[in-house]
């Protein structure tokens, strides 16, 4: 079975609809920053300020060589930017999840630990220049995507089933 790569923005819910999806099927998952935080030992926003985006964008192509070698019939879910390395889609069936940023950022906010999810994002730290990173990425997101699901609204079974029946058809 070809792999299941979930892409899209930070705070979207690309990690929680994985772990939904592996409760409710026989996938296991891997997910790209949990792999590079583990390759580094060091916590990716270490990674940025230590050292730098590219660094840690240089990462992520190497876990994606590995991906598309080494790994098959696993759910991977990745960081909002991990959908720009090259051949993208030969790591398997690429699923873009997505909601308008205010949902995005709406959502992040009402959670009970919002400060650290936000802390330990580099790239969310300032609300309008994430806006223009979203608004940016969003048109390649769908350019690359076989599937897009819209996450806005909807209980994380929902979206896990709706993922679960598209990538079987
Ligand atoms: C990034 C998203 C983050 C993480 C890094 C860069 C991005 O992952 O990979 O901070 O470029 O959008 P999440 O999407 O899980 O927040």
């Amino acid at each position: 079975m070809k792999n299941i790569v979930l892409i899209g923005f930070m705070g979207v819910g690309k990690g929680s609809v994985a772990r939904e999806m592996v409760k409710r099927s026989r996938l296991v998952s891997l997910d790209t920053d949990d792999i590079i935080e583990s390759m580094e030992n060091r916590k990716i926003k270490n990674i940025f300020a230590e050292e730098s985006e590219e660094y840690f964008r240089e990462l992520e192509r190497k876990v994606a060589r590995w991906l598309q070698k080494k790994v098959e019939g696993t759910l991977i879910s990745t960081g909002g930017g991990f959908f720009k390395v090259p051949n993208l889609k030969k790591i398997g069936t690429v699923v873009l999840l997505n909601a308008p940023f205010e949902v995005i950022y709406n959502r992040i906010l009402e959670h009970p630990d919002s400060g650290k999810k936000l802390r330990k994002r580099p790239l969310f730290q300032d609300i309008e220049r994430a806006r223009a990173l979203y608004e940016e990425r969003l048109p390649l997101y769908l350019k690359v995507a076989d599937i897009v699901i819209d996450v806005s609204d909807k209980e994380l079974v929902t979206i896990a089933r709706e993922i679960l029946k598209k990538v079987k058809k």
